[in-house]
């Protein structure tokens, strides 16, 4: 098999987060932002420099990349890519989540084909910097402690918040290793009329994965007492989960330094 059908097999075959094409196959990933992503009015990145964290398979990094023209991207994400839980859960639902991801690891059914293409586990971040010759990197991190990353022009965090149980010091991590701004995309934001709508609310969720809901003037109230300048929302907008034809609402946020 040549390297074209082993990178085919793990598009077709592989468990995806995101879909993406490889030359006339896809990913079949769990959300597809492929034409969507165009009208979320990320700024362009000309020359810069990017900070992705939560950056899971590449799929913004790669975008930020080749079509926003951003120079590098420096992915971090707490995957160790070794089928071990990659969110913060309490101890109470760790089982639960232990098999779950046990079940997304496709590395063992695929194998020969990530061996051939000289890579030691699924990373998809690092599937794709390869196979599309890609100015990026990833370390394994943590959003509470981006101690040892540099500064970069922007800093990028989607769809993370809503998994953490400590928004502030998260954004707060963002906040140190921004440059110039910071772009943070919401899932599961409050989209419909309620009384209390406009004011900066957290609703709890549970701790099986997701912590909070929020309401968008809480994002922008944490932003700008961490320090953040000019907060506001670049896009609103709904995306289907694939499997269950069921659309989340998110918010996409942008502060300045
Ligand atoms: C829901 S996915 C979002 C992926 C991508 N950023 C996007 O916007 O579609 C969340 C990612 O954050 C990672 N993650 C979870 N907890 C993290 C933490 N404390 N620090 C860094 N990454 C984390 C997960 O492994 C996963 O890849």
């Amino acid at each position: 098999m040549d390297n074209d059908l082993h990178i085919k097999n793990i598009f077709t075959q592989g468990e995806w987060y995101h879909t993406l094409d490889y030359k006339n196959s896809s990913s079949n990933g769990t959300f597809d932002y492929r034409n969507l992503i165009k009208n979320l009015n990320f700024p362009s990145m000309d020359g810069k420099s990017v900070l992705d964290v939560g950056c899971s398979d590449g799929f913004f990094s790669k975008y930020f990349l080749e079509d926003l023209s951003a120079k590098f991207v420096q992915g971090v994400d707490i995957n160790k890519y070794d089928g071990s839980v990659a969110f913060e859960v309490l101890n109470s639902y760790k089982d639960v989540f232990e098999e779950k991801y046990e079940n997304h690891d496709d590395f063992a059914p695929l194998k020969k084909s990530y061996g051939e293409l000289g890579l030691i586990n699924s990373n998809k971040f690092l599937l794709l910097k390869k196979i599309f010759n890609l100015n990026m990197d990833y370390s394994f991190g943590s959003i509470y402690d981006l101690s040892d990353f540099e500064i970069h022009d922007i800093t990028f965090c989607g769809s993370l918040l809503e998994h953490l149980r400590d928004p502030i010091t998260a954004i707060e991590q963002l906040f140190f290793k921004t440059g110039d701004y910071c772009i943070i995309d919401v899932s599961n934001s409050f989209n419909y009329k309620l009384p209390f709508i406009n004011k900066p609310f957290l609703k709890y969720t549970g701790s099986g994965g997701n912590f909070y809901h929020y309401s968008d003037n809480a994002i922008s109230l944490m932003m700008k007492n961490i320090g953040f300048k000019k907060v506001s929302i670049l896009k609103k907008y709904k995306i289907k989960i694939e499997k269950y034809d069921y659309k989340i609402p998110h918010t996409l946020f942008i502060g300045f330094k």
